[in-house]
């Protein structure tokens, strides 16, 4: 049986809060050129919005992990990494939704290590779920309670990326 997708976020909110991080971001920065690193694949889609709404230039990488769950613990893996140099540079990560925090901090280490003088990070989504982590993202565009989420850019195995709002399946609320 097919379930039915219900909207959490829809497209109208979505163009209005990603315009409103981009002037916050932009404002948030001492530089006129940043470099922005966003997570593949599920910050794709958010990534090229919050570009376009930032009023600072920014040049773009990209950084891949990839996890392999264990029995209690997520091992990470970076498969992708910036080629642009990140040295002095002062840098945005971008992903699509923090859930334990497991994927941002990896993620904001290998910038760090890379050398950037600054690193800031920025989340469309953010559960409200216990994190395992003591890094907290500097920007987050929506919290949202503990459903399973897909769409603008986020998976459900691969699949219901392009859908251009967030949405989940009837019954999720339930438990
Ligand atoms: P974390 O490492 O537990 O914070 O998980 C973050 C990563 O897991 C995100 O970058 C997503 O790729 C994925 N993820 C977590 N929750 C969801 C969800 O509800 N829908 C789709 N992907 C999710
Ligand atoms: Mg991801």
């Amino acid at each position: 049986m097919s379930r039915k997708i219900k909207t959490l976020i829809d497209e109208k909110t979505l163009k209005k809060r990603v315009k409103e991080l981009g002037e916050e971001i932009s404002g948030s920065f001492n530089t006129d050129k940043i470099v922005v690193i966003s997570i593949l694949k599920g910050a794709l889609i958010f990534t090229a919005d919050l570009l376009r709404a930032l009023k600072i230039d920014a040049e773009l990488d990209f950084i891949r992990l990839k996890s392999y769950s264990g029995r209690s613990k997520t091992r990470l893996e970076v498969t992708y990494r910036p080629e642009i140099a990140l040295k002095d540079r002062e840098v945005l990560i971008v992903d699509d939704i923090i859930d334990t925090g497991e994927s941002l901090e990896f993620a904001y280490r290998e910038v760090v290590s890379k050398g950037a003088s600054s690193v800031k990070t920025c989340v469309l989504l953010d559960k409200e779920v216990p994190k395992r982590t003591e890094l907290r993202p500097d920007f987050v565009g929506f919290k949202i309670p503990d459903y399973f989420v897909f769409g603008y850019g986020l998976d459900l195995n691969e699949t219901l990326r392009g859908l251009p709002y967030v949405g989940y399946f009837e019954g999720e609320q339930d438990g």
